[in-house]
């Protein structure tokens, strides 16, 4: 984690390398006179006159354009202070924005609807710490962006934490960087049986999730339809596993910025063993027809070496600040990735992807 340095903005502390902003100066059509871009996230503060929800989100529909050149031009924007209580009013908010078509479907954290929009962050156990990534690294198609809203903020841990995907990318070494683009990535991921994962309220490994809660389904016909749409092969197996495959670019160009940045799972594979919890998806692993995991197209994997590196730059990069009940996030997914510390006792995360 970068050492970072407490700077007041207001009556409230922002990381010191990030920028803030206060709620007056933000008037619709007001961009040409906010902060230039600095390292994400652009805090916005609430100065304390507005209370009711509804006002928020008339508040906000104003802004739409504003939030949405706030967004790219620093990444990332944390809204602290505002009237914003529970995932309903958070769906409301996020349905302000385009929703991302695709929805999660496919994807690979455990999580479960909330409402609306609103997926629950994840169920993955709390002793796991999240690597940063851009959401659906692992797939050719992603959500543009990524919503955050802070319901109930963990009392230890817990954090919501950030890093630029340009930064990360800018430090792989050439040699490691050359390896790597000149291949796409091979992606295979598991989903377990159906139901599998029903009833569970924490799990280990993304290879213990069912089928079925992936693409929220029961009917092995609709999944493949979803398959179809997302531009993934499957194979059903014996037991009533499905394989995923999906060819990703290790390397994307973002839309509107240009920037080419690395969005990937091609170093993910370590991730678990990394922190001395491989052991449950090694298991796993061990009993699938063809096991998880992120290859070059050649079938190789990024040596020991290689995948570390990135991890060593991924820790180099993080930014994590305490989190408080109702901040909301939003965060560009090709500039900015994101993760989540391990955590005890309650804490309550929402998200919805966005276009
Ligand atoms: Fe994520």
């Amino acid at each position: 984690m970068t050492g970072i340095e407490q700077a007041k903005f207001g009556d409230f502390a922002a990381p010191g390398n990030l920028v803030g902003v206060d709620i007056d100066e933000l008037r619709p059509g007001a961009v040409a006179a906010l902060p230039k871009a600095g390292a994400p996230p652009l805090f916005i503060q609430h100065d304390g006159s507005m209370t009711d929800a509804g006002h928020f989100m008339e508040w906000s529909r104003e802004r739409r354009s504003l939030l949405d050149e706030l967004v790219l031009r620093h990444g990332g924007i944390v809204l602290r202070g505002f009237p914003i209580d529970d995932a309903e009013q958070f769906n409301r908010f996020a349905n302000l924005f385009p929703i991302y078509a695709h929805g999660y479907a496919g994807g690979m954290a455990p999580r479960r609807h909330v409402t609306g929009d609103v997926l629950e962050s994840t169920y993955l156990t709390q002793d796991f710490k999240l690597s940063l990534h851009s959401e659906m690294a692992y797939m050719k198609n992603f959500p543009p962006r990524i919503a955050f809203f802070c319901e109930q903020a963990s009392c230890i841990g817990g954090e919501t934490i950030i890093g630029s995907l340009a930064e990360l990318t800018r430090r792989i070494p050439p040699a490691l960087r050359e390896r790597i683009e000149r291949h796409k990535v091979r992606v295979v991921r598991n989903y377990a049986p159906c139901g599998s994962s029903r009833d569970l309220k924490a799990i280990e490994d993304t290879n213990q999730i069912g089928w079925d809660e992936a693409f929220e389904t029961e009917d092995p016909t609709e999944a493949e339809r979803l398959c179809g749409q997302l531009g993934l092969e499957f194979e059903w197996n014996e037991d009533g596993s499905l394989t995923l495959f999906d060819l990703v670019e290790p390397f994307t160009i973002h839309p509107k910025t240009q920037e080419r940045v690395y969005r990937s799972s091609l170093h993910t594979d370590i991730t678990s063993e990394r922190q001395g919890m491989a052991a449950t998806r090694e298991r796993l692993i061990a009993q699938q027809k063809h096991p998880s995991g992120s290859f070059l197209d050649t079938g190789e994997k990024l040596t020991r070496e290689e995948a570390e590196c990135i991890h060593r730059i991924q820790d180099e990069i993080e930014i994590s600040w305490q989190w408080r009940d109702g901040d909301l996030m939003i965060l560009d997914n090709l500039q900015v990735a994101h993760g989540r510390n391990p955590y005890s006792g309650p804490r309550l995360v929402h998200v919805a992807l966005l276009e």
